[in-house]
C-alpha cells in the first residue's frame, strides 16, 4: 500500500472542550507520523476556500462561523493508506452514526459542531495541505520507531 499525506483539522469545539491532546492521541497509536502542525484562528476567506464544495448549503454559513470563531489546529500526517484510514478513525459525519470507537463516535456531539476534519480524497488532500501550509511547515522524514527501542 502505498505511503500517503492527509490533512485534518481538530476543529475549535475540541480545543475548547480540551480533547485536542486525545484526538492527536489516537492519530499516533494508529500509525500516523506528524510531518506539519499548527495552531491558528482559521481566516474567514481560508475557511471559504477549504469548505467551497458546500456553498450554498443550509448548513454552510453556520459551518463557516463555527470554523472562525476559535482557533483550530491543523495538521499533515503521513502512513501506508492515510486518507482512507484517517476517515476511518474520524468516523461518519453525523456523530449519532459514527461507531464508538471512532473520534466522532467517541467525543462528538452534533454534526454542526463535528470536532475533526478528515481530507476525502488523495485530491482533496493535497488541495487542503496546500491551503493551509507553506512548504517548509511540512517536515519530511523517514520511520525509524525500531531503532529507538
Ligand atoms: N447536515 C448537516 N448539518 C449541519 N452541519 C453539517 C451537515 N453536514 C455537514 N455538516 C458540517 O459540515 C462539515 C463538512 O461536511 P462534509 O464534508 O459533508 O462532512 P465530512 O466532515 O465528514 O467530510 C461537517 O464536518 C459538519 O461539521
Ligand atoms: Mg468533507
Amino acid at each position: 500500500m502505498a505511503v500517503e499525506r492527509t490533512f485534518t483539522i481538530i476543529k475549535p469545539g475540541a480545543l475548547q472542550r480540551r480533547l485536542v491532546g486525545e484526538i492527536i492521541s489516537r492519530f499516533e497509536t494508529k500509525g500516523f507520523r506528524i510531518l506539519g502542525m499548527k495552531t491558528l484562528k482559521i481566516p474567514k476567506e481560508i475557511a471559504e476556500e477549504h469548505y467551497k464544495e458546500h456553498v450554498g448549503k443550509s448548513f454552510y454559513k453556520p459551518l463557516l462561523s463555527y470554523m472562525t470563531s476559535d482557533p483550530a489546529v491543523v495538521m499533515v500526517l503521513e502512513r501506508e493508506n492515510a486518507v482512507e484510514s484517517l476517515r476511518k478513525l474520524a468516523g461518519a459525519t453525523n456523530p449519532d452514526s459514527a461507531e464508538p470507537g471512532t473520534i466522532r463516535g467517541d467525543f462528538g456531539v452534533t454534526t454542526k459542531k463535528n470536532i475533526v476534519h478528515a481530507s476525502d480524497s488523495l485530491e482533496s488532500a493535497v488541495r487542503e495541505i496546500d491551503i493551509f501550509f507553506n512548504k517548509n511547515e511540512i517536515i519530511n522524514y523517514s520511520d525509524s520507531l525500531k531503532e529507538w527501542y
